[in-house]
């Protein structure tokens, strides 16, 4: 799972641990506090194609980060099922409304948070 991954991403592990053996294949995740997404990008492969993968981030820096990695891994894997979302965790399901919730209601199956 990290083979795919960018090197600078693997080597910027801020998570601890991989909880990613909890999920499968067409999951819909949310993951909290993705960072700069070494977790997310596994969870990815792991829920596949059919899946997905929602990292949620108040840090925009950590937001540009995956975002960027987020280009070369569906190069890599043939696939783009991740998306991001800016915003504090517990203030998630209150930004936006209706269409334009960032989280928006019964799109999760389950929450990540490492
Ligand atoms: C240790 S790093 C993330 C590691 C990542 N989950 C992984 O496993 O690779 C923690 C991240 O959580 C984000 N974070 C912490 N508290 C948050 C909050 N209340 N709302 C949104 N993001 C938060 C930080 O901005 C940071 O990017």
């Amino acid at each position: 799972m990290l083979q795919l991954i960018p090197d600078a991403e693997v080597e910027r592990d801020y998570g601890c641990g991989d909880p990613t053996c909890r999920f499968r294949p067409g999951d819909r995740v949310l993951d909290l506090g993705s960072g700069s997404g070494k977790i997310l990008f596994i969870c990815s492969q792991v829920v596949g194609a059919d899946g997905s993968v929602l990292g949620a981030d108040r840090n925009p820096d950590m937001l540009s980060l995956s975002r960027q990695d987020a280009l070369v891994m569906a190069d890599a894997i043939g696939y783009g099922n991740v998306r991001f979302v800016e915003g504090a965790i517990e203030a998630l399901d209150e930004q936006g409304h209706g269409a334009g919730q960032l989280v928006p209601d019964a799109s999760i199956y389950i929450v990540l948070s490492n």
